[in-house]
């Protein structure tokens, strides 16, 4: 797969100009877009258009977390929207993730489209130990968690996970060479870290096994932000 391809570029943005204006800038250097909980709660559905539209694949990162039925119904809209990447929470138990892994397989069929990819959240990585412990109630160190609702979502028929560069390495061993790994928490070398704390640089992350990258500010805040993609891409090229 050429690196362009494994980079995602977040689109944390406020309104669906300022996505229209960052994937003129990046499609084709970039192949996939993320579009989180703040662009499609202002955009909506349109957010989704706009990147199909120019030619881009969409990873809707909208976490779905509910009954199985209404994920299931939530996650057969978002294929019909044409997303070629979705996930849900972990959290959320078996039923959902199997309720989400046959309705993106049955609309996928019945819309004539390859099924999206579909991956699960573990445990955000905003939670530390403490909170996980104290506030959640969930007795069991972080990484041991993250690599239980691995296993779990790859038992429940699902492709992947969401996971922070530190996690990558117990996750590839406990669920194979297939998984499919999306990391965020990406920094370029030298690169400003923002509110981000344990980065890896693309290079490293994906030595230790990612899939994928989520890269957001680094690119989308770069002067230019196309010169930015390609620089991270030629830095990836030496290890793909
Ligand atoms: O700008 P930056 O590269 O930090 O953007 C990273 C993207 O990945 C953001 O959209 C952020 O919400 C998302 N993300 C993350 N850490 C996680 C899960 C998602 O940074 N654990």
């Amino acid at each position: 797969m050429p690196s362009r391809d494994k980079i995602i570029v977040a689109l944390d943005v406020p309104d669906l100009a300022a996505g229209e204006k960052l994937v003129d800038q990046l499609f084709p250097y970039v192949g996939m877009f993320k579009v989180g909980l703040e662009f499609y709660t202002a955009a909506g559905p349109a957010a989704i258009r706009m990147i199909k539209e120019r030619g881009g694949k969409v990873f809707a990162d909208l976490k779905l977390h509910d009954i199985p039925n209404t994920v299931a119904g939530a996650t057969r809209a978002l294929v019909r929207l044409g997303v070629d990447m979705l996930n849900v929470h972990a959290a959320g138990g078996r039923s959902m993730m199997e309720a989400a892994a046959a309705a993106a397989r049955e609309e996928a069929a019945a819309v004539g489209r390859p099924a999206p990819v579909l991956i699960a959240v573990t445990v955000l990585t905003s939670l530390d130990g403490e909170a996980l412990r104290h506030e959640v109630g969930i007795e069991r160190e972080v990484e041991e968690q993250v690599v239980r609702w691995a296993r779990l979502a790859r038992d429940s028929g699902l492709d992947g996970v969401v996971a922070s560069p530190r996690e990558i390495r117990a996750i590839r061993e406990a669920c194979g060479p297939e998984f499919v790994i999306v990391t965020p928490g990406v920094r370029p070398a030298g690169a400003d870290l923002g509110d981000q704390r344990r980065v890896m640089t693309p290079a490293a992350a994906l030595q230790e096994g990612a899939s994928y990258l989520v890269i957001g500010r680094p690119i989308t805040a770069a002067p230019d932000p196309a010169a930015a993609a390609r620089a991270i891409e030629r830095e990836m090229e030496g290890i793909i």
